[in-house]
């Protein structure tokens, strides 16, 4: 027995639950071995010599004695390289069919029996022997595919699992795959791609909730993302390389992917960052966007136990003049657990409650697990069983696992009719007042005392009438239960923008919505840790997400608590969440000093409301992440590749969290051109690293010269903050306006920041207008 699981299911779900918790670990593995294939003696396969190609519009295919190669440029600069036969689909990220071919793209014969496909952005040549090299037009080489390798039996009637190294530059930095608790640098070692509950976690912790096999490769020669469109479980491994500097060879960077079974098939885009992700959320999907009030603080309690509490709490905050967009509701409302059933001893009038706290300003998000109490009686068992919804094994049972209701059974998201069933339960959701939803629970976990916390890898999936087993739908469990989720509330109250976000998730869930970091541990780790989960998710498409501020396991002290809120206000899902176990999170509940500081973060954040509407339509419109490394816009500088303790909101500012105990002071990296100390209208220049204070009640945040950012003035409008160029220099800015949810089309405003003969600033349109807005001047 795992000690780890065994302790995690005792601590988590207390004795009864854990005795539950063994049986259906046990239970699990018996199922898994009637239903699993045995294995059989195996045989390692290679492509061989190339033999012949033959052109296909965007590229062609390249034919190997014992495999093939299909490459395939799209309309936009997308490569699709896919082995063995596969295509691009059928897909879980892409956002629909596979993109148009480049018809500008064409095969050539290579040197040495080679081939090569050029194309405007990158050239792909394919060696005689199935390397793979990816190119910028100048010649770089971004990566190098080494031919791959297969297993299966002998009979070669199919693959169980096979291997893809590749090399990359020297100087390469490797970030993404998917939300990991260190980074958002990734440096050497292994990362496992399967979605998993880790329990509360501390940094290093590895997988986590949402893995994705995403790479965003930074390098001097150029950057590219590479997506392997893959569910199965796998394992990336990583070795940063070095340069020889004159006293010895160039080490290459490489990268190692082992994929238990599935596909080999994979997308590059190449061209700096803000192209890769333009391209990037082309193929998966624009980024949901959330109504305004979901940029506002948020606060979520497990145990919030009554209405009167919620009530309690609400009026915390407004007596004391502190803004609250969001409360969220815990399991904890739900009747014995029963996910799309009220409590109601506890919360006899919940509609009511959502209109009272609406007309405050607050509305009310409920949590959404997936794990339907097994019991005849439960209503939605009772419906998700005549709908035949839940997961089945080989011999057709239903497959049950142990969540917070007890035994329990699962929706089967991969199968478009149950998808359909569980999006028109959100009904029940929004009768009862709720202003959006929050998925928790769908790695999908199920406690177990021994083993993965997850369902068994034999049970059946519909898999978009497919069919396969858990070992590739489990990936993908979290993507289609966001999917579900978001149709089934689009359906429901079509003129309003669905708010949702999901613990887990996969490639293109920012379709439906963001996610959030999970249990992580209180600490100062945790906090570091939050930060880079936000940044390695924004990088592979999923711009909305943001720390559980305080961290899940324990009462942080008044500065831990001051610094995530500190932080968290500068993130787009900014939310506050207590639980049982770790006390409370109200900001008064941490001595005088800590609310009033606490107050000016919110007023700040309140403040910069439009700023944060803006970003998030233009991640929408280019996949452009509101929170970025500090490399975004100088991907050449070395040092900025290597920072991982500040981050760049919108174009316009730099954020420099604290992240360490103590601390009063601290050093920022700041990438070229001039930035003001936005507390002390202090200018430095980058790229230069400059020391800046840090008092308790603030954290450093930097304005790079020539911005406009869109605030909220003193009567509640638009105001321009005008950041004053830098001697001969200009700025730009961005507003977009929209009426706070709904899908009219949104105003688009783009400005230009120039020195007006006076001296000062002077903002003007981009058709040469005034800005039209009221400015406030300062640097
Ligand atoms: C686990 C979630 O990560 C956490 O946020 C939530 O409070 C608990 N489940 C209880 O629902």
């Amino acid at each position: 027995m795992d000690a780890r699981g065994l302790v995690r299911s005792v601590r988590v779900v207390g004795t009864a639950q854990g005795v539950r918790a063994i049986r259906s670990a046990w239970r699990r593995s018996r199922t898994d071995a009637d239903g699993l294939p045995r294995p059989r003696p195996e045989r390692a396969r290679v492509p061989g010599a190339a033999r012949g190609a033959e052109p296909r519009p965007g590229g062609g295919v390249i034919h190997f004695a014992r495999s093939s190669l299909r490459v395939r440029v799209a309309v936009g600069g997308a490569v699709f390289c896919g082995w063995d036969g596969a295509g691009p689909e059928p897909s879980y990220a892409l956002a629909g069919s596979c993109p148009e071919p480049d018809p500008r793209a064409g095969l050539e014969p290579d040197k040495d029996g080679g081939w090569r496909v050029v194309s405007e952005r990158v050239m792909v040549t394919v060696s005689r022997l199935g390397s793979v090299e990816l190119r910028t037009p100048g010649g770089a080489v971004l990566r190098r595919d080494l031919p791959p390798c297969w297993w299966g039996p002998e009979d070669g009637s199919s693959v169980t699992r096979w291997v893809q190294r590749s090399q990359v530059a020297p100087d390469a930095r490797f970030f993404g795959l998917g939300g990991r608790s260190v980074g958002p640098r990734l440096r050497d070692g292994a990362y496992r791609l399967w979605n998993t509950d880790p329990g509360a976690f501390e940094p290093g912790q590895d997988p986590l909730y949402i893995t994705m096999p995403v790479q965003l490769v930074v390098a001097d020669a150029g950057s590219h993302l590479v997506f392997h469109d893959n569910t199965w479980d796998g394992r990336v491994t990583l070795h940063e390389g070095g340069e020889g500097a004159g006293s010895g060879h160039d080490r290459p960077g490489r990268c190692e992917l082992r994929m238990s079974g599935g596909p080999l098939r994979y997308w590059v885009v190449a061209g700096a960052p803000a192209r890769i992700l333009r391209g990037w959320t082309a193929l998966t999907g624009a980024p949901a966007l959330p109504p305004h009030w979901a940029l506002g603080h948020q606060h979520a309690r497990w145990g919030f136990g009554t209405e009167r509490e919620v009530r309690r709490i609400a009026a915390g905050y407004q007596e004391r003049g502190l803004p609250l967009r969001a409360l969220h509701l815990d399991i904890d409302h739900h009747e014995g657990h029963r996910v799309f059933t009220v409590d109601r001893h506890r919360f006899p009038d919940l509609p009511r409650l959502a209109a009272e706290l609406r007309a405050r300003g607050t509305r009310l998000v409920s949590i959404v697990d997936p794990a339907v109490k097994a019991e005849p009686g439960n209503a939605v068992y009772d419906s998700g069983s005549a709908a035949d919804a839940f997961v089945r094994d080989g011999r057709g049972r239903e497959v049950r696992g142990v969540v917070w209701p007890g035994p329990a059974v699962f929706p089967d998201f991969t199968d478009p009719k149950v998808r359909k069933w569980w999006g028109g339960l959100y009904a029940e959701r929004l009768a009862q007042g709720f202003s959006g939803v929050w998925h928790d629970m769908n790695e999908p976990t199920s406690f177990a005392a021994f083993g993965e916390p997850t369902l068994p890898r034999s049970a059946r999936h519909a898999l978009e009438g497919r069919g396969g087993d858990h070992r590739e739908a489990h990936n993908v469990y979290g993507l289609a239960m966001a999917r579900a989720g978001y149709q089934g509330l689009l359906e429901l109250r079509p003129a309003r923008r669905p708010f949702l976000f999901s613990r887990s998730g996969w490639a293109g869930m920012q379709r439906y919505g963001g996610t959030w970091s999970g249990d992580v541990a209180t600490g100062w780790p945790g906090l570091r840790a939050s930060l880079s989960l936000v940044l390695g998710l924004g990088l592979c498409g999923v711009p909305y997400s943001g720390p559980d501020i305080g961290g899940f396991t324990g009462t942080p002290s008044p500065e831990l608590y001051l610094r995530w809120f500190q932080l968290g206000a500068y993130l787009p899902l900014f939310r506050t969440h207590a639980s049982k176990r770790a006390g409370r999170r109200e900001p008064w509940e941490f001595g005088q000093e800590v609310l009033e500081s606490a107050r000016e973060a919110l007023a700040r954040r309140e403040q910069l409301l439009p700023y944060f509407v803006t970003l998030a339509h233009l991640a929408h419109r280019t996949g452009a992440p509101y929170v970025r490394p500090l490399w975004w816009q100088h991907s050449r500088d070395r040092a900025l590749r290597d920072c991982d303790d500040a981050f760049l909101l919108g174009d316009a500012l730099l954020v420099a969290p604290v992240l360490e105990k103590g601390a009063r002071r601290r050093t920022v990296r700041l990438p070229r051109g001039r930035w003001y100390d936005t507390a002390t209208g202090q200018a430095y220049e980058g790229p230069a690293r400059a020391e800046l204070d840090a008092p308790l009640g603030r954290i450093p945040v930097l304005a790079r010269a020539g911005a406009a950012i869109p605030v909220v003035g003193a009567d509640g409008g638009i105001e321009l903050e005008v950041w004053t160029p830098a001697p001969g220099r200009s700025g730009t800015g961005l507003l977009i306006t929209d009426a706070g949810d709904g899908w009219d089309a949104p105003e688009v405003v783009r400005l230009t920041v120039q020195t007006g003969e006076d001296g000062g600033p002077v903002v003007t349109r981009d058709d040469g207008g005034p800005a039209g807005y009221p400015l406030r001047v300062r640097g």
